[in-house]
């Protein structure tokens, strides 16, 4: 223990839990690579505005969340909160949406923060798998993402997670919605903060999960009533391709998300083994994102996958991800020159494309085993003088329990062909 320790509501992955972090950034991120789209990477801090003005003045995010900060130079920051504002920022800067391809698809992995009050698979800095196709209307956009997300979870071996699918219209529909929405709100019961939010953001008083709310709410105006014809249309052929596609999802016309870009389609991955915090992703379609920043017209939609929330999930289901130990060979060396010998050889090991390590720290035999236990090795090398004097080293299968005398000569090859 030192003086210090992680932040509140941070935590820091150390092995061997790190490795099933890894392994699942990568399975979230690899039906994206298998489609299309291209590593995007931006910086861990942005113009505060971007945010305040992409994801909405206010949402809670932006509101209460963000970590901002100043610098000597007076430019005010914050640091990220989520990946698409940043994204679209950076694919305008770059021009990609003028190369010719559109859309532009582009995926994303990388650490977010936001200052919310911790708890179980709430962080206040967390990470996230993202993808954006950016610049083009089409349903099967809209549809790929969502397939996409479901093959990474279900490649895990995920299975209490559920899609929940809404549309939140477009800049003709919702206006209409808001204002019968806003109608209705304003003769309920509610407390100061809720009355200001249904001027500022009357979607977000649906999502409100206080039970004394939600009684009131009853009966209030659902925008599926109030979607306009290209809506309607749009969001049955997003609902037709995924059921082509055999993916089961539930219309939840409740879903609004907690960002104000969101137009037509939204989603949700919730996982039913999470408590509260049970959304482990979640997207949409965000068509006027790109002017809102001060961009041309372009229309777009995307996700993020939560990794934190996706570990949990995987715990909740009792899954555990199949990681081949990271190192093959481990060398164990009883003596000086054994020691110069077997370092040599490992150094070979790795060259020659093999996963080896070494008894560090001159242990004795005892200790060194433990160690090779513990790195997961399938072979261990052992060498003593006698074994040199002889030009050999004893080559042990750990899962077989065998051992063989091996030409030190013929080490590197024997292993190779043992591996393969
Ligand atoms: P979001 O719903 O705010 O969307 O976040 C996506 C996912 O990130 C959540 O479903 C959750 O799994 C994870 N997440 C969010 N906050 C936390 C937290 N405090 N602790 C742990 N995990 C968290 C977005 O960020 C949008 N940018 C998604 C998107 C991309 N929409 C269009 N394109």
């Amino acid at each position: 223990m030192s003086t210090f320790k992680a932040p509140k509501g941070t935590y820091d992955l150390t092995p061997p839990d790190s490795a099933k972090y890894l392994a699942v950034r990568e399975a979230l991120s690899a039906p994206l690579k298998n489609s299309g789209y291209g590593y995007i990477e931006t910086p861990g801090f942005e113009d505060v505005a971007l945010f305040s003005r992409g994801v909405g003045e206010s949402t809670d995010i932006v509101s209460k969340e963000m970590y901002t900060l100043t610098t000597k130079g007076g430019t005010e920051l914050a640091l990220r909160p989520e990946g698409t504002a940043s994204v679209l920022r950076a694919a305008l800067e770059a021009n990609l949406h003028k190369l010719g391809n559109l859309p532009v698809k582009l995926w994303y992995s990388g650490s977010y923060y936001r200052y919310e009050r911790p708890q179980k698979g709430r962080y206040r800095h967390f990470s996230q798998v993202g993808a954006e196709a950016i610049g083009a209307e089409d349903p099967a956009l809209d549809a790929e993402l969502i397939i996409l997300a479901d093959q990474a979870y279900r490649t895990l071996g995920l299975q209490n997670f559920r899609i929940l699918l809404n549309s939140l219209g477009d800049k003709e529909c919702r206006p209409v919605y808001r204002d019968a929405l806003q109608e209705f709100l304003r003769e309920l019961d509610l407390d100061e903060d809720t009355r200001r939010r249904i001027d500022l953001n009357p979607l977000r008083v649906l999502d409100d999960k206080r039970p004394e709310v939600q009684k009131q709410l009853v009966g209030a105006p659902v925008l599926r009533d109030y979607l306009c014809d290209a809506c309607k249309a749009y969001h049955e052929e997003v609902r037709d391709l995924l059921t082509a596609a055999g993916v089961v999802y539930e219309d939840d016309e409740k879903l609004v998300r907690g960002l104000d870009y969101y137009t037509r389609t939204t989603f949700e991955f919730v996982h039913d083994g999470l408590g509260s915090q049970s959304a482990v992703g979640g997207g949409g379609r965000y068509d006027g994102l790109s002017e809102m920043i001060g961009g041309p017209a372009l229309p777009s939609v995307g996700w993020a996958l939560g990794v934190d929330r996706t570990v949990l999930a995987l715990e909740a289901e009792g899954i555990e991800l199949e990681l081949p130990s990271s190192t093959s060979v481990f060398a164990v060396p009883l003596g000086e020159e054994a020691r110069r010998v077997l370092f040599a050889k490992v150094t070979e090991l790795r060259r020659a494309g093999v996963a080896a390590d070494f008894a560090f720290g001159g242990r004795g035999l005892k200790g060194a085993m433990k160690s090779a236990n513990r790195s997961g090795a399938r072979f261990t090398v052992v060498a003593g003088e006698r074994d040199l004097a002889e030009g050999v080293v004893q080559l042990k299968d750990m899962e077989s329990g065998e051992q063989q005398a091996v030409a030190l000569d013929a080490l590197v090859a024997e292993v190779q062909q043992k591996l393969a």
